[in-house]
Formats: C-alpha cells, structure tokens, sequence
C-alpha cells in the first residue's frame, strides 16, 4: 500500500461517519469475507424526498480492516440523498471515494462495503429479505449477532470472488 493511500486511510480513520448501529432502521445487510474473515453490517434508512424515496441516511458496523472502515465511512455519506437505484449503480471504486484507487490486494475491502450495501438494498436478493423483514426496532449489534448466536443465527452472504 503506497504511504499516500495509507494517509488518506488514517484521515478517514480518524473521524470517521455513520458508525454504529441505527434503531429503526428500514434495511439491514451483512455480508462476510470467508478469505479475510472480515465482516461489515449496513444499515439504511429512507426518506421521502418530494415523492422520491431516498436515503435518509446509512450506517455500518465492521468487524473489517481499516481500508474496509473508511470505504464504509465514505460510502454511507456518499449514498445520502440518492434513491437505491442510484445508490446500487455506484461502482466499487466510486464508494471508495477520495481514497481513491485501492491497490488489488484491498479492493476486495471495498467490494465487502458493495456487497453489504447490495444486500441491504437490492429487493431481488431473497437473502436479504429475511434481513429486512420486518423492519428491526432494535438490531442487534455485529458483535451481538456472533457472540450470542440465537437460533437461525445471523444471516451471512458471503462474497464471491472475482473469477470464481
Ligand atoms: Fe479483508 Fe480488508 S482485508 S476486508
């Protein structure tokens, strides 16, 4: 990792946004990394914007590295204001924002921020159904989810490689 981007990481680090779980959230999704074992949860909650629905706002937990950390502080300030069409037609790079482009060994980190921003909006995933309904008063945190496993347990979609 170049010391530029390395800079750009610990300046996101630093003060990073939308941490935490969000109550009353209108969807949730939660992807893993069975190759790195990082996690990422997303929450996301809409609004009506003069007959537009849009996000209202995003929030994440992360059991990821720093890289996946401040993509997802980026990417949830990013999707503000934009409907879920807009929000899912980003690509990889543009959630890493002004971090720029990721070295290959760290694109995947970006993709685990996709690829919870896809579970949690996309309709057409039925895993993610199961995520989203009904709407959570009270989420449990990440580290709820897998220190105190219920039965069912959490709902992990896992990324796929590219190429595989
Ligand atoms: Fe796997 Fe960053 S090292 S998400």
């Amino acid at each position: 990792m170049t010391e530029d981007l390395q800079k750009r990481i610990q300046a996101a680090l630093a003060n990073p946004q939308n941490m935490g779980e969000m109550a009353g959230a209108d969807s949730i999704g939660t992807v893993g990394n069975a190759d790195c074992g990082e996690m990422l949860r997303l929450w996301v909650k809409f609004k009506d914007d003069n007959g537009r629905k849009v996000i209202d706002r995003a929030s994440f937990q992360s059991f990821g590295c720093e890289t996946a950390i401040a993509v997802a502080s980026l990417a949830t300030e990013l999707i503000r204001g934009k409907t879920a069409e807009e929000a899912l037609a980003l690509k990889t790079e543009e959630l890493a924002g002004e971090l720029g482009p990721l070295p290959p060994m760290k694109i995947h980190c970006a993709q685990l921020v996709e690829g919870a921003l896809r579970s949690a909006l996309d309709p057409q995933n039925a895993a993610v159904k199961k995520e989203i309904s009904p709407a959570p008063t009270s989420a449990p945190t990440l580290l709820d989810s897998f220190s105190k496993p219920k039965a069912g347990g959490v709902k992990l979609t896992f990324l796929d490689e590219p190429g595989q």
